[in-house]
This record gives structure tokens, sequence and C-alpha cells, in this order.
């Protein structure tokens, strides 16, 4: 048995919040039952991995890296933050629903893509433009990640980011370990290295399951077709319905799978806590580290 979500075990962890604390006790004793053969991690990347602030600067998401950039015309960087200015408080109102925010979210891509894309970043330039930025992720998301490499638990990182971005910045902080898959949106590349399209199918922050095509090709998979467990991180609406659809996670009243919605919430949290409260087992306040996954690993590990 576990001690995660125990009263002492609260009692030491102020970041957390737990609308019911009985039933994660019996997912997490359920995940530890069934062990470290039958679970899979899958996880939102922006301002989930990746932290929202840094030494008391924030961090932004994948698209900061042309919001922020110097070397980038002045011109498209106020672009890019007038976008996120406009968009992003209407993606986390809590008080529109996510087919009132859809549109609105559709055309947040098309506009921002269209910039990426006019700027013609090269793709050998791109890892120097990630280095500079402040794309810092959670304290200890590298030893959680060696210590799922190490048990051979499969990690899925679902990004509606940039995923050229996302990749690049996992490598580089060490934690592109052989257990993880990325499913974003990429740039396809002409022969010299220029950036020509995204790639066909657009992951947005509420197509996330398995009804997204490479994502039913994932569940579908080897790698994870017997793993029916899942802990799921995450720091929207969206993120919540990322294992939604997989054949092998059915979980009560249609199956037995156990999955463990864990939500970081950093910002607003008055404003979104009860929302959060009803999506995730268990939220994390302001939680810049991911602590208390890696102790839920340890313990079903
Ligand atoms: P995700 O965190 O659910 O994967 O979604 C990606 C986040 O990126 C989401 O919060 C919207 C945000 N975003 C930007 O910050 N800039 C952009 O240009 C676009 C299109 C999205």
């Amino acid at each position: 048995r576990s001690v995660v979500a125990s009263a002492a075990w609260l009692k030491e962890h102020p970041t957390v919040r737990i609308r019911d604390t009985q039933n994660v006790q019996t997912k997490i004793n359920g995940l530890i039952r069934e062990g470290p053969s039958r679970v899979q991690l899958i996880t939102d990347f922006d301002r989930t991995l990746s932290r929202t602030h840094y030494h008391g600067k924030p961090v932004s998401t994948s698209y900061c890296i042309f919001e922020d950039d110097h070397h980038v015309k002045e011109e498209y960087r106020d672009l890019a933050v007038q976008l996120r200015n406009k968009y992003y408080p209407i993606e986390i109102n809590p008080n529109l629903s996510n087919e009132q925010k859809l549109p609105h979210m559709i055309q947040w891509y098309k506009e921002s893509f269209d910039i990426v894309l006019k700027l013609k970043v090269h793709i050998d330039d791109l890892p120097a433009m990630v280095q500079r930025a402040d794309l810092h992720l959670r304290e200890h998301t590298v030893s959680l990640f060696s210590l799922l490499a190490k048990k051979g638990i499969p990690i899925l990182v679902f990004s509606a980011g940039l995923g050229d971005v996302v990749r690049i910045s996992l490598d580089q902080q060490g934690a592109l370990c052989d257990n993880v898959t990325i499913l974003s949106n990429f740039l396809e590349y002409d022969q010299q290295g220029w950036p020509v399209k995204f790639s066909d199918t657009l992951l947005h922050m509420y197509n996330k399951s398995a009804l997204f095509p490479h994502a039913g090709e994932y569940y579908r998979s080897e790698k994870v077709s017997n793993r029916k467990n899942a802990v799921l991180l995450g720091d929207s609406i969206g993120d919540c319905s990322m294992a939604d659809g997989a054949p092998q996670v059915k979980p009560p009243p249609d199956g037995d799978s156990v999955v463990l919605k864990i939500g970081f919430l950093d910002h607003d949290v008055e404003k979104r806590l009860e929302t959060f409260l009803f999506l995730y087992d268990l939220v994390l306040v302001d939680d810049q580290t991911m602590d208390v996954v890696s102790e839920l690993f340890e313990d079903v590990c």
C-alpha cells in the first residue's frame, strides 16, 4: 500500500489538492498491485513537463522560441506575443465550453503556423534557438524519465505544441530516453533544410485522444498494447482525454483499468481550482517539480 495521498503524506505535501482522497488511494493501490509492466505514462509537454516560471521569470511554451528570441525579427515576435495575449485567455476561460473555444484555438494555430513558416528558420538553426529559450523542464523530470526508462515503462509525450522544439528540448535536457514517443505538430523540411509546411493532421488542445490518427497507431502498438493502466499528466481541460479511446485503457464502468490523472495548476488558481479538482484526481498547485509523480512511480516500481 502506498502512503501517497494518506493524511500524513498530504500534510507534508502542501502543493497537493485532492477532491476524493479515498478514490485516489484506491487508484494508487491498484497501480501498485498490477505493477510496472501494466502501466504507461501519458503526458502533455507545455506547462506540464515544462515549467511556468524559472528564477522568478515566466516560462512560455514550445512556441516561445519564436516569441522571445532576439534573433527573430521584432515584427514577428510582436505578432506572436499578440496572438498569445489574444488567444491564451480564451483557452483558459472556465466560463467557455470547449466547443465555444475550438474555432478560436484553430484560428490561433493557423495564424501562428503562418508566422513560423514565414520566419524560415533553417533546420540546423533550431537547436541553438531552443538552447537560448527558457524552456526548462520541471525539476526532477529527468530522474523520473530515467526511472521509467530503467523499468521499461513507455512514455507518450502528447503535445499540441511545436514537435520539433519539444523533441530538441527534451534531448538537450537529457530526457529523450528510448522509451519516449512524441506526438505533436512537426515541421516538414525541403531537401535544403528549409521548412515548407506542418504535418497534415493538426494536433490542438482539444483533439488529444486515441481518435487522433497517430495516437491510435501508438496505442495499438506492441509497446503499449498490454498496458491497461495509465498515469496521465496535464495542465488543461483537453489533456484529460489523452487516453480516451485507447483500446487497452478501459476504466470502470467499461473495464478495470486504473487511470490516475494528475493536473498541474500554476496560475489563476482561484478561478480554475474547482474545474481542475473535477477533471483531475490529484491537482498540484504551483509545484514546479515532478516530485509527487516520482514518489508515485517509485511505489509502483
Ligand atoms: P498543450 O499544452 O495542450 O500541448 O497545448 C499547447 C499550448 O501551446 C496551448 O496552451 C496553446 C499554446 N500555444 C502557444 O503558446 N502559442 C501558439 O502560437 C499556439 C498555436 C499555441
